[in-house]
């Protein structure tokens, strides 16, 4: 099924973009530029991103696996807070 016309993206691409993602680093946090850029795309008019974001979603690969995504949520800082951080 196409879930991005304006670049003819299907759901089969976005699973294997995933699966591709996740086996190249565990730990990555999966978006969907990402997804475009690993396929050698770019979103245009973006009204595909909620069927995309359930279609990533959705992939069994995508969420980080193990102890990291069950006991700890992502540290989000700002890129002001990582300018003065430890060195
Ligand atoms: S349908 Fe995906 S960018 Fe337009």
């Amino acid at each position: 099924m196409i879930v991005c016309h304006c670049q003819s993206i299907s759901d089969r691409d976005i699973r294997a973009a995933v699966d591709w993602m996740r086996a190249a680093d565990a730990e990555t946090i999966i978006t969907p530029g990402k997804i475009y850029h690993a396929l050698g795309k770019r979103a245009d008019c973006g009204g595909c991103m909620p069927l995309f974001l359930d279609t990533m979603r959705g992939c069994d690969s995508f969420h980080v696996p193990g102890e990291i995504a069950r006991d700890r949520p992502p540290v989000l800082r700002s890129r002001a807070l990582r300018s003065v951080g430890p060195k």
